[in-house]
């Protein structure tokens, strides 16, 4: 983990309301790991000792950061007024990563909205190419198709309001993948809401199937000093069924058994 000022390269806005980061965070880059992510300190926000955690989307060997980020409150609009040449302090890798699959494994991603962002690098970097299950509400929160298929997945889509692909929620075309597979051994990865999560993982146990999963959680130190983002996992050390465990520190990528429901 390492902290410095990174200067923006570019910062569009690629889609509705998602926008494409580029920062050149050489101190960032040579170590990140598929799922880690990033924590901001956004330049000019009022309350700026806090940081803003992003998902590491993507990584060059030019010491080129990319991030891909909704514009959802205070912090994320300020950024999007950012232009290239202003200076952030970032923070990171921080987190546990996904693990690549094996050459005898099938990638099978799954994610709900802009988590494909945050299983981009591990699609790039699997040896074996899959697929990905994605889903959104709607067209405008599908991102990342044509990029998934450039690395040469296949892209099966969902949407709730039935604008694009399939109609219906992405835990509906994951059974219905399951039960079709002819894929032979899979490695399946998570990554969205935390509802499409836990679902996930009861179907993971139904199906017998390894999971690996990157939760998305509001965050406060990021280095897991606060506490400020648990969630439940089992504990195998004392009697109690459940301990906490910090989404910054002990994840975000945790394997779907460790999750207690
Ligand atoms: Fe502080 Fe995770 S954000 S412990």
């Amino acid at each position: 983990m390492n902290t410095g000022k990174s200067e923006i390269i570019s910062n569009e806005n690629f889609s509705t309301d998602y926008f494409k980061i580029q920062f050149n965070a050489p101190h960032i880059t040579i170590t990140a790991q598929p799922g880690q992510f990033v924590h901001v300190q956004i330049t000019t926000l009022y309350d700026k000792i806090l940081r803003r955690p992003f998902s590491i989307f993507d990584v060059n060997d030019n010491g080129i950061l990319t991030l891909i980020y909704k514009v959802v409150g205070k912090g994320t609009k300020i950024l999007s007024t950012l232009s290239s040449g202003t200076f952030c302090d970032i923070l990171g890798p921080l987190g546990t990563p996904y693990s690549l699959p094996g050459i005898d494994e099938y990638p099978v991603i799954v994610a709900g909205g802009y988590g494909a962002a945050a299983t981009y690098i591990l699609a790039k970097r699997s040896e074996r190419k899959g697929v990905l299950l994605l889903g959104a509400r709607s067209t405008k929160d599908l991102i990342l198709i044509e990029e998934y298929k450039q690395l040469g997945f296949d892209v099966k889509v969902t949407t709730e309001d039935g604008s694009y692909g399939l109609k219906g929620l992405i835990t509906s075309l994951l059974e219905s993948y399951f039960d079709t597979n002819d894929n032979g051994k899979i490695k399946l990865y998570g990554c969205g809401p935390n509802p499409m999560m836990l679902a996930m993982v009861r179907m993971a146990t139904k199906y017998n199937q390894k999971l690996q999963l990157s939760f998305d959680h509001e965050m406060c130190c990021g280095i897991g000093a606060c506490y400020a983002c648990v969630i439940k996992v089992k504990d195998s050390e004392t009697d109690n069924p459940w301990k906490y465990a910090r989404t910054c520190k002990d994840g975000p990528v945790f394997n779907s058994d460790e999750i207690f429901i």
